[in-house]
Formats: C-alpha cells, structure tokens, sequence
C-alpha cells in the first residue's frame, strides 16, 4: 500500500514570531507549499505554542502542528495548552511524548495515552515519538522499549482512530548528537513498529499506519531513509529551522 511521505519539522524553543513569520515568507516565495504538493509529500512545522498562530497565518498549506498539548479541556494545569484552545486556530496536529518531554519533563507512556485519547476523540492528529535511550540501546532491549511505548501509548484506540495516529521513531541517542541510526537500524525498528501495529490493530491499519524516523535528519542523509520500506518520512529538528535548509530536505525526498 502506498502511503504517502511526511516531513515534519520540529522547532522545539527555537524561533521568536518574528523568525518565524520571516521563515514563513522563505516557504512562500520558495513555493514550498507547491513542490510539496507537487512530489506528494506531506509538509508541516510544530513551532512553538506563542507562533502557531504566526504560522497558521503566514503559511497557507503548511501541515500546523503543535509541540504537545494536555488531555484535560480546561482547569488547574499552570502552563498547558488545551485541545479546544488549539482548535480555535485551527491546529489539528501535534507531536506527543517527544523524547525531551520524556527526559526533562516526566512524560510517560501512560499520559502520552490520555492525550492521545483525547485528541483522536476531537478529531486532531498525533505524532507518537517512541524511542530507546543509549543505555537501553546498549542493554540491548530496544524493541521491549518500544514494545512498551506503542502498547501504553496507544491503548484504548480503535481501529478507525489509528486513523489520526503518525508514528515516530527518533532514538534518543541521535537526537541532536549528529550521531544517526542507520538507516538498517531505523528499517529494523519502523518495521517493529508496523508488526506492533498489526497485532494491536490489524493489518490494514499496520500498513496505512505512517512511521517516521527522527534524529539527525539532515539533507544528506534524507534520502537515503526514505528509501526504507517502512520509514514514511522524517521528523527533523535542527535541519528544519533555517528555510534553507528545510527546502533542501524537501528537495532530496
Ligand atoms: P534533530 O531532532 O533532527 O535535531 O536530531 C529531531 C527531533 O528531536 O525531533
């Protein structure tokens, strides 16, 4: 089955709005938009919650995604962002469970889940990051990592609602460290996930189901994962924040 790619770039902390509405107007005269359509690739950027709207505004055709958001609609949760509060711009994506919430901030599988639910249960999509620390690389139990990730992850959906759901493999050692996985290891893994996949939710959905690879994505290596039968795309921070750079990514899908 073919599905389609996806190049989602994260921005992380990075970019005021003015930076970005300047990143925004690159996208434009560069005709972004346009050669993404063009190559059938889907094409978005998560900046952070104070920009969306900038971008929302600036980049018409841009995927909008956020960096996270919480499961509850409203109440005492100093700091968080909502899911109608993101509705009301219009943004309908966001990452969840990246690796630096993991690390820094105590994200679990197990919130991971009740955000996830609430969000398909409001018809907004989420980018699922999964991912093995070195350590756990090194132990050798990558696959009982992210065994345990999907599973926890993703409980409670249904079929229909796997609809809604982009996974990412990024490997904590890669992110941001230059050091990649290979693109054998990201293979490896992305199809784990698929196989993980169909047993929880069948076959037609393990291959609909679009599975990225993230960490040190940069555009010299892009290609080359994309050439991996179960690697549907690229979650990329760094690479993704000058527009140059973002273009050439594009380009070499
Ligand atoms: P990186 O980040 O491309 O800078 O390694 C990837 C990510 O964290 O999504």
């Amino acid at each position: 089955m073919a599905r389609k790619k996806f190049l989602m770039g994260n921005w992380k902390m990075n970019h005021t709005i003015a930076e970005a509405n300047a990143f925004c107007e690159d996208v434009k005269d560069a005709s972004l938009v346009k050669l993404a359509r063009n190559k059938g690739v889907m094409l978005g950027v998560a900046p952070t919650f104070l920009s969306l709207t900038a971008v929302k505004k600036h980049a018409h055709g841009l995927i909008v995604s956020a960096q996270d958001v919480h499961y509850a609609d409203h109440g005492a949760y100093t700091s968080n962002i909502s899911i109608p509060m993101l509705k009301e711009i219009d943004v309908n994506w966001s990452i969840i469970g990246h690796s630096e919430k993991r690390t820094y901030e105590g994200e679990t599988s197990f919130t991971c889940n009740r955000k996830i639910k609430a969000m398909v249960a409001n018809d907004m999509h989420a980018i699922y990051c999964v991912g093995e620390t070195a350590a756990q690389y090194d132990a050798g139990i990558t696959k009982d990592v992210i065994r345990e990730q999907v599973v926890t992850g993703l409980q409670g959906l249904t079929k229909d609602q796997m609809a809604y759901i982009v996974l990412a493999y990024e490997p904590v050692w890669s992110i941001g460290t230059g050091k990649n996985a290979s693109v054998e290891i990201a293979q490896d893994i992305c199809s784990y996930i698929r196989g993980l996949i169909n047993e929880l939710f069948g076959k037609v959905a393990s291959q609909k189901v679009q599975i990225l690879y993230g960490g040190s994505v940069k555009p010299n290596n892009i290609h080359d994962y994309l050439q991996a039968e179960d690697v549907d795309g690229a979650l990329v921070g760094g690479a993704s924040l000058k527009s140059a750079s973002f273009k050439e990514l594009l380009e070499n899908i």
